[in-house]
């Protein structure tokens, strides 16, 4: 119990993410191809009573302290509700939130804050309908920014919204994307994409970096390092305000994956929809617990192949010192809707 999810790198993993599916109803070309990819099996994915205990595992004996329900879209499985409501009895005190697309979460957003999640975060790349059907190919943004303010209205908060900027796509948009967030009281959190879109059409130089996204802010906007504590998250925060002037906004949000990578800091384990470990995002190794639920092992075999798993975290992205957009890089064959964002 003492050492929890260690790995042979010092870390220790107490964020769980699982991926409730690997489905989604939106096409964001950064990771899925148009044609939307091939669905696992209803009996390939796991079941409320699976993800429940794999939660009880890891919070009894593995040292979790935080959860992070993920997709494809978690809004897709019907029994979401019922899911986090089994997950809230058990783990009181647990923080449990959410990573969404938003469509659909005008209808259920006060039926899961009151099932017990505790807060979630959006994806939004376009405030313009045009460009949003063009970046996710369906014409949902009505639904999405809908599904935004009852999340709010329904106290699903801090919520967090999370942008991709492509360039001559939305990346003019990044200073009104932010304007509209911090109106709201919302963090904006801007995200490097990453090589994890389906169609492997991703590029180095098509990418928007972070320092183009500060250069892109300070068109209107003035930022401060947050002198508040990382703390192990991904995004390095700053303080916001309108040029020339003093009062502060909020806070923005860069995650700087690529140019700036994190690894050193990571606390992440995953578990994607079928039940398997992936150490990291970028592991190309899985492990699989769901083998082990189903054919009737005990908690401590489960816990046992966990640690394994997690001991064999790589470095960095896979390649020890080695960023992701080195040239030797091999991206996965896993799409980010495969293995939950
Ligand atoms: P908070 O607890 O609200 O900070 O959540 P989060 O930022 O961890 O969760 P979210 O699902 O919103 O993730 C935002 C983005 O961070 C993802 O879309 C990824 O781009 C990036 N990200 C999440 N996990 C990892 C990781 O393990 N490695 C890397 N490189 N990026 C990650
Ligand atoms: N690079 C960076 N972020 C991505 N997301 C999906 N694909 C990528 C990618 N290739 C983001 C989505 C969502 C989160 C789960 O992951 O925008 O906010
Ligand atoms: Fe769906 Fe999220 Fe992938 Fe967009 S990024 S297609 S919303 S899983």
């Amino acid at each position: 119990r003492a050492e929890g999810l260690m790995d042979r790198f010092g870390r220790r993993a107490t964020d769980l993410r699982i991926s409730l599916t690997d489905k989604c109803n939106l096409r964001c070309s950064y990771c899925m191809p148009a044609e939307g990819l091939d669905w696992l099996r209803k009996s390939q994915v796991m079941t409320a009573v699976e993800i429940q205990r794999l939660v009880r595992i890891g919070v009894a004996d593995l040292g979790i302290r935080e959860l992070r329900l993920t997709g494809g879209e978690p809004l897709v499985r019907a029994d979401l509700v019922e899911i986090i409501a089994g997950l809230r009895a058990e783990n009181p005190e647990l923080p449990i939130s959410m990573t969404s697309n938003a469509v659909g979460l005008s209808r259920r957003a006060a039926a899961l804050k009151a099932a017990g999640l505790s807060r979630i975060n959006i994806s939004l790349d376009s405030l313009h309908a045009e460009t949003f059907a063009q970046l996710t190919r369906r014409p949902f943004l009505d639904q999405v920014l809908e599904g935004i303010e009852a999340a709010l209205s329904a106290g699903l908060t801090p919520l967090k919204v999370n942008a991709v900027l492509m360039r001559g796509v939305n990346d003019a948009e990044a200073p009104g994307l932010l304007g509209w967030c911090l109106e709201r009281g919302i963090e904006l959190r801007f995200i490097e994409q990453m090589p994890l879109d389906a169609d492997h059409g991703w590029t180095r130089e098509g990418m928007v970096t972070a320092a183009e996204v500060r250069s892109l802010l300070s068109e209107q906007f003035e930022l401060s390092t947050d002198p508040g504590d990382r703390d192990g998250a991904p995004a390095e925060r700053f303080e916001v305000r309108r040029i020339g002037s003093a009062e502060l906004l909020g806070t923005v949000g860069i995650i700087a994956s690529v140019t700036e990578p994190f690894c050193a800091d990571c606390r992440r384990t995953r578990i994607t929809a079928e039940g398997k470990v992936m150490s990291c995002l970028f592991s190309r190794e899985e492990v699989d617990l769901l083998d082990l639920l189903r054919s009737g092992a005990d908690d401590e075999a489960i816990a046992e192949r966990w640690k394994q798993a997690m001991w064999a975290k790589p470095k960095a992205h896979g390649m020890d010192h080695v960023g992701l957009d080195s040239a030797d890089y091999v991206q996965s064959d896993r799409s980010m809707s495969a293995i939950g964002g």
